[in-house]
């Protein structure tokens, strides 16, 4: 069976096919479908382009290893934007929001925001909600998410001396700090055993992640008076509180290290 045409055995040109969608579109109906076409192709690129955006900033929370301090419930109330206005959560979007002002912000905002207060009240749950935020507004920033017990293992590889596990450990250290935020959770929590080393993993933290600039949270479950009382009894470096002081944002009485009541959103105990 012959089934070759006319117009397809004339040589392909450009022009020709230029000249006929030319002709073609004098045809108003054409005209209308073709610009429809065109508009639906756009829509569905943006759609697309959105989807991954979202994809990213969710991955955001895998990336970041806050995950794991996280439900699978609170992962969803996350990533749906479904979570309450806790105490916690309006001061850490309160922050962020003046952050991404950039230049435009108030002076009081400033890098480093420290929200201490009582188990379950929705502190790791408000940093999540910033890191998926951050990973949206940055499509290409890293996030971090880090503990002061990660912290202390990386003092620990440092004070090793191992060639290896130093390496691996500064380099860790590299990322986090290099981060477009960091998250710095469960200062306080760490044994009096480990006090030598959370001094030193603490100082070295604020000193590398300080000269970077970026914005950091740091959340505790330690009352400011106990964390003050840690810088006057040398179990934190005071120098390690005088270079916060210079980066913490402050609270209306001027307070650096902001203290939220509130109660356990975690429910009853077993
Ligand atoms: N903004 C919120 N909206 C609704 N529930 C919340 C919110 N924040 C926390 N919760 C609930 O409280 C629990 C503990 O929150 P979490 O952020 O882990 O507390 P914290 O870090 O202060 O100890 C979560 O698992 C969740 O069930
Ligand atoms: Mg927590």
């Amino acid at each position: 069976m012959n089934t070759t045409t006319e117009s397809n055995r004339r040589p392909f040109s450009i022009e020709r096919m230029a000249a006929e969608h030319v002709e073609a579109m004098k045809d108003p109906e054409y005209a209308r479908r073709v610009a429809a076409e065109e508009e639906a192709a756009k829509a569905e690129k943006a759609a697309k382009a959105e989807a991954d955006r979202i994809e990213w900033a969710d991955g955001s929370l895998r990336r970041s290893t806050i995950r794991r301090a996280l439900t699978p419930r609170d992962i969803a109330m996350v990533t749906g934007e479904a979570h309450d206005a806790t105490p916690a959560m309006k001061l850490c979007s309160q922050w962020f929001d003046e952050w991404l002002k950039g230049d435009e912000r108030d002076e009081r905002w400033r890098p480093w925001l420290w929200v201490g207060g009582g188990r379950g009240i929705g502190k790791t749950l408000a940093a999540a909600t910033l890191i998926r935020r951050c990973a949206l507004t940055y499509p290409r920033g890293r996030v971090s998410y880090v503990r002061m017990s990660d912290l202390i293992r990386i003092q620990r590889a440092r004070d090793s001396f191992k060639t290896k596990d130093v390496d691996e450990a500064d380099e860790m250290m590299g990322e986090i700090v290099e981060s477009a935020f960091v998250v710095l959770d469960e200062i306080g929590q760490e044994p009096e055993t480990h006090r030598e080393l959370a001094r030193q993993a603490f100082a070295d933290f604020v000193e590398a992640r300080r000269s970077h600039g970026g914005p950091t949270l740091v959340l505790s479950n330690k009352s400011a008076a106990t964390i003050r009382e840690r810088f006057r009894s040398d179990w934190y470096d005071p120098r390690t509180e005088s270079r916060l002081s210079e980066i913490l944002v402050r609270d209306a009485n001027g307070k650096g290290l902001h203290d939220l009541g509130g109660t356990d959103l975690r429910g009853e105990p077993i």
